[in-house]
């Protein structure tokens, strides 16, 4: 079994499903596994040293409809002792002043935010308002399939190199 479980919700477009499996990829065989929070369990959570969360933002600023069910379960389970990492999909043109919100809104109703790692610069985006920016910083991965969709495999490389070291693998 991998140490890391990726939960991801969304995917109407498939957007969160791609950038979780690129994560897959890029972690190597057999680090990661993948889980859509449609269907997770708490066990399921609860069996990984290492979590990471994905989700789209969908609505004006909501997480993906999946998530919904999904966060009363992550808030039960017992996973104070663990690292986790958010990303989140979202459209900075389109949604300019709720972007990636999803994101911020898993970060806001996780009960150990001292727990969380793999914050990333803002740099690079152009946005009025995102509740997924905490002190300067996004409070994860954020990607843009629709109006950067040449940056995501950059930017997924550098957040696993990133996470390599917060979760201490090497
Ligand atoms: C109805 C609708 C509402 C959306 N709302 C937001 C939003 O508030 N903020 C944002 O950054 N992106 C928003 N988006 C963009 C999606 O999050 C983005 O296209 C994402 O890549 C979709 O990923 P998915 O196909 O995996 O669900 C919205 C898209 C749609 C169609």
């Amino acid at each position: 079994m991998g140490k890391i479980g990726i939960f991801y919700g969304g995917s109407q477009k498939g957007s969160t499903y791609k950038a979780a499996q690129a994560l897959i990829n890029s972690f190597g065989k057999g680090l990661a596994e993948l889980h859509n929070v449609s269907t997770a369990s708490r066990k399921d959570l609860e069996k990984y040293e290492y979590l990471i969360l994905g989700t789209s933002a969908w609505g004006i600023g909501e997480m993906h409809q999946d998530w919904e069910r999904f966060i009363d379960v992550l808030v039960e389970a017992d996973i104070e002792k663990k690292k986790i990492a958010i990303f989140g999909l979202g459209d900075q043109i389109e949604y300019p002043e709720s972007f990636v919100d999803g994101m911020g809104t898993v970060f806001c109703r996780l009960p150990y935010k001292e727990n969380v790692v793999g914050y990333w610069s803002t740099k690079g985006y152009s946005y009025y308002f995102s509740t997924a920016e905490k002190d300067g910083k996004f409070v994860g991965l954020a990607l843009d399939e629709d109006s950067q969709p040449e940056l995501t495999e950059e930017r997924i490389t550098k957040w696993v190199s990133q996470l390599r070291k917060e979760f201490q693998l090497n």
